[in-house]
């Protein structure tokens, strides 16, 4: 019994079926990329969750495991995973904020899988922890921060980022409260941006804050925290003897990618000496681009702020950034003591226990697909990824803006463009019949494989939303999703008035 059971074990762990099964998956990668990538096959083969359920379930191995059935039920695998996935790759892909990865950087965070590199402790994963101090000081000084000042640590995602930033700045603002918990009568506040991701919502509610107590910074014409406005609330909530945990600004907010003034509301937080927080989780990346880097001017200023790599920087999810200005501020969020990991004698490493400032204790090694890509390709590869998609997101506008049937909503500032398919029947309909239209009408395109946008609102009324964060993706293909959109439109509206 004991020698089956090993020799079952040796056999899953035997280097020589690794490299025959690797060699299986590379080449089959390899024929996915090509295809998905020249454009030829749907974005998205739709299947419902029940059918794909099903399908995960018939594929579990219920024989003995061992090597004869190994090739032949690994290849099933991986080549179900690769036709019944999401197609990023694919130019015709211009959905979430999820980038079509630069495959290069997944042999990289393949490399730490395989070798399960974690950290908590720098003697878990010391190169991978060495790797990401390396890409905290390079993504820091890329925004204009003096190296030895800052800190910072990768988390896993932008939800989790913003969460652990604005723990530290309520800390500060509230010294005690992670021991005390925040008294029910001092009612402290944060204010954000009206149109900030959820998870800064979200954040409220976790710090025992509320999410009530999220304040909403009121925005201009361009759906950016207007600094004017963001003075009176702040003089005024001094007024009012209310504590402010933070302003949490955005670079970019996520419906239409509105970049925030940060010089300006940095000015109006140094005055009042409130915390500045930036949620840069998707326009971060600008900073790399000579073009672009205008939109992030200020973020420097921020006593913290978050960048997901795996939004603008192409590399797989998740590696999202934390960089606080000031470097005290780095064991802020937590006080914990874990004698069994933490070794209080060795003060030198502890500042390298990534445990000691992030949520996670056991964390993935997310950076080596950023920092592999950056040895292989150079820092010009992530302004060229940023160049390419904002310019193309503007393209875009100007598409929209000569197409008599289509209503842009807002000028870009970058790669997220919201706007509308207005066919000449429904130009005088009310704004819920056009809305209820243009979603279902996303919905067949999504369904279809054609396309893959995502919906929005606008107003309160429904709209079309598409993220160009596809290199690949040209303006020849933004003109098919146009006449895509026509002609899934008239099938549509003819099934609705038959
Ligand atoms: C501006 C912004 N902040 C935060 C997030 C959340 O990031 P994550 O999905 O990595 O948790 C998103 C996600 O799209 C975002 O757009």
């Amino acid at each position: 019994m004991e020698t089956a059971a090993r020799e079952r074990i040796r056999a899953a762990y035997d280097p020589e079926l690794f490299a025959t099964l690797g060699g299986r998956m590379v080449e089959r990668l390899t024929a996915h990329l090509r295809a998905i990538q020249s454009g030829e096959t749907a974005v998205l083969n739709w299947n419902t969750p029940t059918e794909n359920i099903d399908v995960a379930n018939s594929l579990l191995n219920s024989g003995d495991g061992t090597r004869n059935t190994s090739l032949e039920s690994f290849t099933a695998a991986v080549q179900t995973i690769l036709d019944r996935g999401q197609n990023l790759h694919h130019p015709r892909y211009v959905g979430h904020q999820v980038p079509a990865s630069v495959p290069i950087a997944g042999l990289f965070d393949a490399v730490g899988a395989v070798t399960n590199q974690v950290m908590a402790i720098y003697e878990m994963g010391p190169f991978a922890s060495s790797v990401e101090v390396a890409m905290v000081e390079r993504l820091g000084q890329e925004v204009g921060l003096t190296p030895g000042e800052f800190t910072g640590f990768v988390t896993h995602g932008g939800s989790l980022a913003n969460l652990t930033s604005l723990l530290t700045a309520r800390n500060v603002a509230l010294p005690n409260s992670w021991q005390t918990g925040i008294s029910q009568d001092c009612s402290p506040v944060l204010v954000s941006h009206a149109e900030a991701h959820y998870c800064i919502a979200r954040s409220a509610g976790i710090l025992g804050l509320g999410t009530d107590q999220v304040l909403k910074a009121a925005l201009d014409d361009r759906r950016r925290i207007d600094p004017n406005q963001l003075d009176e609330q702040l003089t005024k909530l001094k007024r009012e003897n209310r504590p402010v945990i933070a302003v949490a600004a955005c670079a970019c907010a996520t419906p239409i990618g509105a970049f925030d003034p940060l010089e300006d509301i940095a000015d109006v937080c140094e005055k009042h000496e409130v915390w500045m927080h930036v949620d840069a989780a998707h326009g971060g990346a600008a900073a790399f681009s000579e073009k672009y880097r205008h939109l992030v001017r200020g973020m420097d200023r921020a006593d913290s702020f978050i960048w997901d790599a795996h939004k603008m920087l192409f590399v797989p999810a998740l590696c999202a950034f934390v960089i606080y200005r000031n470097r005290e501020h780095r064991f802020a969020a937590f006080q914990q003591n874990a004698p069994y990991l933490f070794d209080p004698t060795q003060g030198d490493i502890a500042e390298y226990d990534s445990g000691l400032k992030t949520i996670e204790c056991t964390k993935r090694s997310a950076a080596l697909g950023l920092w592999g890509l950056w040895s292989v390709f150079g820092r010009q590869l992530f302004a060229d990824l940023v160049d390419t998609t904002f310019d193309l997101g503007k393209t875009f506008h100007e598409m929209l803006v000569d197409a008599p049937d289509f209503e842009p909503l807002h000028e870009p500032e970058c790669n997220i463009v919201a706007f509308r398919h207005v066919p000449e029947s429904l130009r005088n309909a009310p704004p819920d019949v056009l809305g209820s239209f243009n979603l279902r009408l996303r919905r067949d395109v999504m369904e279809s494989g054609r396309f893959y946008l995502v919906p929005t609102a606008s107003d309160g009324v429904g709209a079309l939303r598409v993220t160009i964060i596809n290199p690949l993706t040209t303006r020849d293909h933004l003109a098919e999703l146009l006449d895509t959109l026509r002609s899934q439109g008239q099938q549509l509206r003819e099934s609705m008035n038959p």
